[in-house]
């Protein structure tokens, strides 16, 4: 069989680095079973691109679409072009997408209507926001694939409350944490930990990128102003998105405790999340990662689609109330934390599950 698998923005690197290295395991098994590997190009700078391929050993990608900034329908528009001409001459067996950015849609929407089956990877994660550009993403590519490999039971409810049938649901567990696991030995201290004396479980890490968090300068100082004032006493490290670094740079944030860096790679930034005293984020991903490394995790949204980091894990939604995160950072001052547990099946095998699963589906017979 024959897959192509996309990936676009930094969050689809973890994603796809362990399902490849399980391709490649099962045609070290003599399974019949190839890849070709697309990049978008929706992301493309050095520190959100390039580095995780270098650190995550994901192989030069077959092709580049090379999409580039611009506004989400130009983005998707370019994606889908580009796929389209790409999917036409390789025609593969079956796409599969991953988690929840432009690219995954555009990909999804481009490989079925070529008529080629499409897998998503991460499917049926729902916020119920619909102000979020990933929830249109998620529902989009859910509605038109195939297969949907779960990160989550609930994840695997919701696809089935929206009609799908459940022989096509796969809950599989969480391929971003096959990655966590992978390099957790390997991880590479920052250079600003000796720079700015940085000691574990001694600095809060905060991450900020949303459009509706970071877009408007007014809220972007009113949310960081509140953040330093329930951190007293300790720094804060902010690897600053590029949306966001556009945002801080039009007014000028400083602050003395306050520590902006560089988007991170990914080795540097789990050892920032791993020796954390606490986490203040608007990312989804990271509320996994800090989940399975039992970091107190806050984030800033009113719905999360990945809720049992929250049920089971050391997540607690603040929403947008930043009255509330004042509360939680009081408990946190005095090591008052829910101690979390790790999630069903989120235990690095999952994109062996998905390379088995993908071969049972589509062949992959001994050759
Ligand atoms: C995208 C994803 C989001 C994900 C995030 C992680 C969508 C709708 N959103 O948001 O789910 O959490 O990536 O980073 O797909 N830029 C650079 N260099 C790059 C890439 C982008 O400078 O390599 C700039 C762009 O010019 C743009 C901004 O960053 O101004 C935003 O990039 P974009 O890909 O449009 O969306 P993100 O906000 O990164």
């Amino acid at each position: 069989m024959n897959i192509t698998l996309v990936a676009g923005a930094r969050p689809n690197f973890m994603k796809v680095a362990p399902i490849i290295r399980a391709i490649q395991q099962a045609q070290r098994d003599n399974k019949n079973i190839t890849y070709r590997l697309v990049h978008t190009g929706q992301h493309y700078d050095k520190k959100m691109s390039t580095e995780f391929f270098e650190q995550l050993s994901i192989p030069e990608p077959d092709i580049n679409l090379g999409a580039g900034s611009g506004t989400q329908a130009e983005q998707t528009a370019v994606i889908m072009m580009r796929f389209e001409k790409e999917l036409i001459e390789n025609k593969p067996d079956i796409v599969l997408v991953v988690g929840d950015v432009t690219s995954t849609m555009a990909c999804a929407i481009t490989a079925k209507k070529l008529c080629i089956d499409v897998a998503h990877v991460e499917g049926g994660l729902r916020s119920d926001d619909m102000a979020m550009p990933e929830e249109i993403n998620r529902i989009v590519t859910d509605s038109i694939s195939d297969h949907f490999f779960t990160t989550s039971k609930m994840a695997d409810e919701n696809l089935i409350k929206s009609g799908i049938e459940s022989q096509r649901i796969h809950f599989v567990g969480n391929t971003m944490i096959d990655t966590l696991y992978q390099h957790l030995n390997k991880l590479i201290e920052p250079r600003i930990c000796k720079e700015q004396n940085l000691t574990s479980g001694k600095y809060f890490l905060i991450t900020l990128h949303r459009p509706n968090n970071v877009d408007n300068p007014a809220k972007l100082k009113e949310l960081l102003d509140y953040i330093l004032k329930g951190s007293e006493g300790f720094p804060v490290v902010f690897p600053v998105h590029p949306r966001t670094q556009k945002v801080l740079a039009d007014i000028a944030y400083a602050h003395e405790r306050l520590i902006q860096t560089d988007p991170l790679s990914y080795l540097e930034f789990i050892y920032l999340i791993k020796n954390s005293r606490a986490i203040i984020t608007d990312s989804g991903g990271i509320t996994e990662e800090s989940t399975v490394l039992g970091i107190p995790c806050m984030t800033l949204r009113n719905s999360t689609e990945r809720p049992e980091t929250v049920t089971v894990g050391t997540n607690i939604l603040i929403g947008t109330d930043i009255n509330n995160l004042e509360n939680h950072l009081k408990n946190l001052q005095q090591n008052i934390w829910k101690k979390g547990a790790i999630p069903e099946l989120w235990d690095g095998k999952t994109s062996q599950r998905i390379v088995s699963k993908l071969i049972s589906l589509y062949g992959g017979k001994n050759i």
